[in-house]
């Protein structure tokens, strides 16, 4: 694999190791006094919606040592409430600990348009914007968007048109056709990167004998992930790729960096072991020859 491609549009992070968006919400347990922020290049912030979720009915959560299921449903305060409590400064304490990526979700066309229009005049206090285009969680949206092709790709232009300095990720699942012909189509509207991959849609019977129906993320994760990331990688060389899945271990990282990832995310590991962070951004450092 050749990745000494010159691409333009890349994330300038103190270590390329994010924190993904949901499992650590809006930051909270990160005031923790020894959470490993020395170790996060970026927070991605949970998505956020046009209109206020409340989210799915428990049981919402399953782990075991091998996966994580869950079906939080998005919850989340809506983009004019997460505005709001923006502007009053919340959260002003996360961007001095790290740069922080905005995760943006809607259920129609005209909302993922209306909330690229509201988050403008702050787009600038984030490292860049991610679109989630994959939650399996939720009834429209996400998944749902990318059913419709033709109105997926005007849809990606037209949000190209009006955060046109912002540096855009599509985050991107391995449901609802090829991931990287789906990557392809966000490098070709002129987005800067894509994040692969989100949860897988899954299926577990919790130790109470209920049914959780939810998405699947954790340590089984990960070959589907490298596999993604690769094929993402081989047909767009000059896309900017953070890979998500299953990355429990700097060994894990390593392996996506090797298969074409830029920058690596965690997710559930948070729920097992935050400290971990730490594992992994000391290898990333090392592969990448740089021990700042
Ligand atoms: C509890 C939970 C909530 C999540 N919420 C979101 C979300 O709001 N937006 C999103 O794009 N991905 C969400 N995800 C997906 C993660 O960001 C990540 O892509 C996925 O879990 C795979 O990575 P992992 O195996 O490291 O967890 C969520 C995952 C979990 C486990």
């Amino acid at each position: 694999m050749d990745n000494s491609v010159n691409r333009e549009g890349r994330l300038e992070l103190s270590v390329p190791v994010i924190i993904a968006s949901g499992p650590a919400g809006f930051g909270e347990y990160g005031k923790l006094e020894d959470f490993p922020w020395q170790d996060v290049g970026a927070f991605t912030l949970k998505t956020v919606t046009f209109k206020k979720k409340e989210g799915n009915k428990p049981p919402r959560m399953y782990a075991k040592d091998g996966y994580v299921i869950n079906r939080i449903g998005l919850e989340n305060p809506g983009i004019h409430e997460f505005l709001e409590v923006l502007q009053a400064g919340e959260f002003d304490w996360l961007f001095e600990k790290t740069s922080v990526i905005l995760s943006l979700g809607g259920d129609s066309f005209e909302e993922y348009v209306e909330i690229s229009k509201l988050i403008k005049p702050y787009a600038n206090r984030f490292k860049a914007i991610e679109y989630n285009f994959s939650c399996p969680n939720v009834k429209h949206g996400g998944l749902s968007i990318i059913a419709n092709k033709d109105e997926w790709i005007k849809l990606l232009y037209e949000i190209r048109t009006v955060l046109d300095e912002e540096f855009l990720i599509a985050k991107l699942g391995i449901e609802g056709g090829f991931v990287e012909h789906q990557a392809k189509i966000v490098s070709e509207a002129g987005w800067d990167g894509v994040t692969v991959i989100n949860t897988v849609r899954g299926l577990m019977f919790n130790d109470e004998g209920e049914m959780i129906v939810g998405g699947l993320s954790g340590p089984n994760l990960l070959p589907i992930a490298l596999r993604a990331v690769f094929e993402v990688r081989k047909m767009n060389p000059e896309l900017y790729i953070i890979a998500s899945g299953g990355i429990y271990t700097g060994d894990d990282a390593i392996k996506m960096l090797k298969v074409g990832a830029d920058a690596v995310s965690v997710g559930s590991l948070l729920f097992k072991n935050e400290k971990m962070i730490s594992q992994i951004a000391n290898r990333v450092r090392e592969y990448l020859g740089n021990s700042n």
